[in-house]
């Protein structure tokens, strides 16, 4: 942990630093598509979004985004953590698990009993993520590898559950969804 930086809910003044900091740290043309659609989308919550900072500069953001499970009896609300970025230039110091880590202690106290991502399989299991397919889900598109659709149980998950997760139409809307090509 680096222990001059922060993690935080993002104040809605640093909405233009936290997106640049996202931006750069992907070098993706689809990052600044999904992200100005998840600002202005009905499933933007301000206290879904935290940064991490240093002597309040922005140097990472996480958002997370409100979606569902299809359960067998019901639509159970879950989250979805996308995307995540790290300042180029302070990547591989910590930041990334710190801000992610004070993220999830954050939402402990929310009725959502599952944050689910799609990413790196070397490196969120560290964080406490697990292979979804291995606790009853089935990702959103076949175009999500098994190894990189993970889950983050909260307080309220029930193992009992089960379903497929699906997204918010603005990881549709922004073609972010699995892989292409
Ligand atoms: C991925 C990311 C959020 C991690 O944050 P970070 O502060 O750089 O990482 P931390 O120092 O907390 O943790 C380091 C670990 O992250 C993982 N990691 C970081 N960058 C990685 C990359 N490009 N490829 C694979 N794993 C990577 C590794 O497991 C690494 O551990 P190691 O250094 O022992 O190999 C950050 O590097 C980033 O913003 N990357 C670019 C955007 C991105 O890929 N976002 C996530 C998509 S799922």
């Amino acid at each position: 942990m680096t222990t001059d930086v922060s993690v935080r809910v993002m104040r809605p003044d640093e909405w233009p630093a936290a997106r640049a900091v996202c931006i750069d740290a992907f070098d993706d043309p689809g990052i600044p598509v999904l992200l100005d659609l998840q600002r202005t989308s009905w499933s933007w919550r301000d206290e879904l979004a935290f940064v991490a900072v240093r002597d309040d500069e922005v140097l990472a953001m996480v958002l997370f985004t409100p979606s569902f499970v299809d359960a067998p009896d019901r639509v159970v609300d879950v989250l979805v953590l996308s995307p995540v970025g790290v300042r180029p230039d302070v990547q591989r110091q910590g930041i990334g698990s710190q801000l992610i880590l004070g993220a999830l202690e954050a939402l402990r106290d929310r009725p959502e009993p599952l944050v689910f991502l799609e990413g790196i399989p070397d490196y969120y299991p560290k964080l406490g993520f697990r292979r979804a397919s291995t606790m009853g889900f089935t990702p959103a598109s076949t175009r999500v590898p098994d190894a990189a659709f993970m889950a983050y149980p909260l307080p309220h998950y029930d193992p009992s559950l089960r379903g497929a997760l699906a997204y918010a139409d603005v990881f549709w809307r922004a073609d972010a969804v699995g892989l292409r090509g």
